[in-house]
């Protein structure tokens, strides 16, 4: 186990920006997720840690060890590549032991070594198949048996899910997150997945444009967003711009363009300074937070027209004009009556569910 430490990385492929300032510590046997759309510079990242590019600029250190310039092979780091990069003509047993004949274990402690983490990954007897004889689930459990099998200090999982359908991935999820808690190894996943991140991280790090956007825990970062690009990245939201139209205490009073003040927004909740009369902000509302409401006037109540309904079974899930404005919401289902399009609605917004967004 070891702590990874990137102090302020950058990355550059010619002229084009790869990474920039890439600056984080990552515990060790902590689980941290790089989380970003495509092209982010995620991999890039991640390969720099596992020592297959080398930063422009910028130190990496594993605990006080510095392995910026470092060979791949001499960082004891175990990487799942996007796609396994397995050998197809190999069996399971062969293409697991690889790692420990290359560093020349003996054959007694090799075979002893994969068995024991065939079983971990739940590959008991199935050392003798051929990779192309595997089920895609079974191959990606075994790329994380040749991570595992060398004991990194470090586990390194590139977008470890992806060529997996949508119910495996969720297995998946969960026997990754259950193998990371059972050796207490630090590991760092890549995903552009949300879900992913959120349900298996202890914090993430969401990126854009190979710039960090923001590092925290998956409740930070869902309730505090920094900016609209995590706020929408992150989970839905509403985005609704409005005019600072009153400060009392701690709470800002908002104007939005149907004309309905929403109070309670928190001074304290801006990263900027603080906000002040007449200035025009941006507001993040979770759209679970919004709930129906028996009255269309009062406190935080809004009033519009169900442009769209859906029900689900669990939920009730309204998209809502309010003024020329679009309000998701999304509640259980109580067994009230749903309402259809153009029916007249109003809804509730709490004042504790108010971000400031930019
Ligand atoms: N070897 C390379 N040569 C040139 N550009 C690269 C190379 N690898 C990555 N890039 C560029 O760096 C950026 C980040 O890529 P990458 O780290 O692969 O993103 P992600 O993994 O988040 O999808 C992209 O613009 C990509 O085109
Ligand atoms: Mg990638």
């Amino acid at each position: 186990m070891s702590s990874v430490t990137l102090d302020h990385v950058y990355k550059r492929f010619g002229n084009a920006k790869g990474v920039e300032d890439v600056h984080i510590h990552i515990e060790s046997g902590e689980f941290f997720t790089f989380l970003g759309p495509s092209g982010c510079g995620k991999t890039t990242t991640l390969r720099m840690i596992a020592g297959f590019y080398f930063p422009t600029e910028g130190q990496i250190r594993f605990g006080s060890q510095e392995v910026t310039a470092l060979p791949p092979h001499k960082r004891n780091t175990g990487m799942v590549f996007q796609n396994y990069a397995l050998f197809p003509h190999m069996t399971v047993f062969e293409n697991i032991a690889f790692g420990l004949q290359v560093r020349k274990i003996n054959k007694t402690d090799t075979k002893e070594r994969a068995l024991r983490i065939m079983k971990l990954v739940r590959l008991e007897g199935y050392g003798d198949r051929r990779i192309d004889q595997l089920s895609g689930g079974q191959q990606q459990r075994v790329a994380l048996a040749r991570a595992l099998v060398i004991e990194p200090q470090i586990l390194l999982l590139d977008e470890p899910l992806s060529n997996l359908d949508a119910k495996l991935r969720e297995e998946t999820r969960f026997e990754i997150k259950r193998l990371q808690l059972e050796l207490g190894i630090t590991t760092i996943y890549v995903t552009h997945d949300q879900a992913e991140a959120m349900s298996m991280s202890d914090r993430i790090m969401v990126m854009q444009s190979g710039e960090v956007q923001q590092i925290g825990t998956p409740h930070e970062i869902y309730h505090h967003p920094v900016n609209r690009f995590v706020a929408s990245f992150i989970g839905e939201t509403n985005l609704w711009e409005g005019t600072v139209v009153g400060i009392e205490g701690d709470e800002v009073k908002v104007r939005i363009a149907s004309g309905h003040v929403l109070s309670g927004l928190k001074q304290n909740a801006s990263p900027r300074a603080r906000l002040t009369e007449g200035e025009t902000i941006t507001m993040s509302i979770r759209p679970e937070s919004v709930q129906e409401s028996t009255v269309t006037e009062g406190a935080n109540v809004v009033s519009g027209s169900v442009e769209m309904s859906e029900f689900t079974g669990a939920c009730v899930n309204y998209t809502t004009m309010v003024g020329q404005e679009q309000l998701r919401s999304m509640s259980i289902n109580l067994g009230r009556p749903v309402k259809q399009r153009g029916d007249s609605i109003g809804l509730h917004i709490p004042k504790e569910s108010i971000y400031f967004a930019g």
